[in-house]
C-alpha cells in the first residue's frame, strides 16, 4: 500500500520566518526515501488550535501518516503531545518509549523528548522531536512498524 504522508512543523520562530523551517525538508527527504507520497507540508506556531487543525487538514487531504516536527520538550511554549492527546482516539506507547531508548544512545537530552504516537481518525500522527537530525533519527527506529500501522488505521485487510 502507498503510504500517503503529511508533514507538520511546529515552531513559533520558523513560522514568523526567524529562520528557515529545516525540519520539514529534513523529514520530507526522509519519507521520499522510504518510499511515501508527500502530499503537503504545513508550518505552525506552538499553539494547539493550529497543530490540531494542521493535522486535521493533512487527514482530510487523504494523509494515513502525519508526521509532526518540534514541541515535544520542556519549554514553556513545548505542546505537541497535549495538543495530539485531545485529538487523538488512542496512543500507542511503544513508539515513544522505542524511540526514546535509542535516542538516549545518541544524547543524554533525549530523556526530555516527549516523542509519542497515537491514531487521530484514519492516520497515524507521530511526533518526533524538533531538532532535524533528531526527528530523522527518531522516524528510523520506529520505521518498520509503520507500514502495518497505518494499514491497520485506515481499515485495510491485513493478515494479521
Ligand atoms: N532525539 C534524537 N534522536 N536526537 C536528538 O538530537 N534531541 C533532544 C530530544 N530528542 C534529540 C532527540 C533534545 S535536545 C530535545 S530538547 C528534545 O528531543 C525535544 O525537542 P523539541 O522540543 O525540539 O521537540
Amino acid at each position: 500500500m502507498q503510504i500517503h504522508v503529511g508533514i507538520v512543523t511546529i515552531s513559533d520562530r520558523a513560522s514568523k520566518g526567524e529562520y528557515d523551517d529545516l525540519g520539514g525538508p529534513a523529514l520530507k527527504q526522509a519519507a521520499g526515501g522510504y518510499g511515501w507520497k508527500v502530499v503537503d507540508e504545513l508550518l505552525v506556531p506552538d499553539e494547539k488550535r493550529d497543530i490540531q487543525r494542521a493535522i486535521r487538514e493533512l487527514i482530510n487531504k487523504g494523509c494515513g501518516l502525519v508526521l509532526t516536527t518540534g514541541g515535544t520538550g520542556v519549554a514553556p511554549r513545548d505542546v505537541t503531545p497535549e495538543a495530539i492527546r485531545e485529538i487523538a482516539s488512542r496512543e500507542l506507547p511503544g513508539f515513544g518509549e522505542l524511540m526514546r531508548m535509542e535516542s538516549l544512545k545518541i544524547t543524554p537530552n533525549a530523556i526530555l523528548s516527549r516523542n509519542l504516537a497515537a491514531v487521530v481518525e484514519t492516520a497515524l500522527v507521530i511526533a518526533l522531536p524538533g531538532k532535524p537530525s533528531g526527528a530523522v533519527e527518531c522516524l528510523g527506529f520506529v520505521v518498520g512498524a509503520i507500514p502495518h500501522c497505518v494499514e491497520v488505521v485506515q481499515g485495510v485487510p491485513t493478515s494479521c
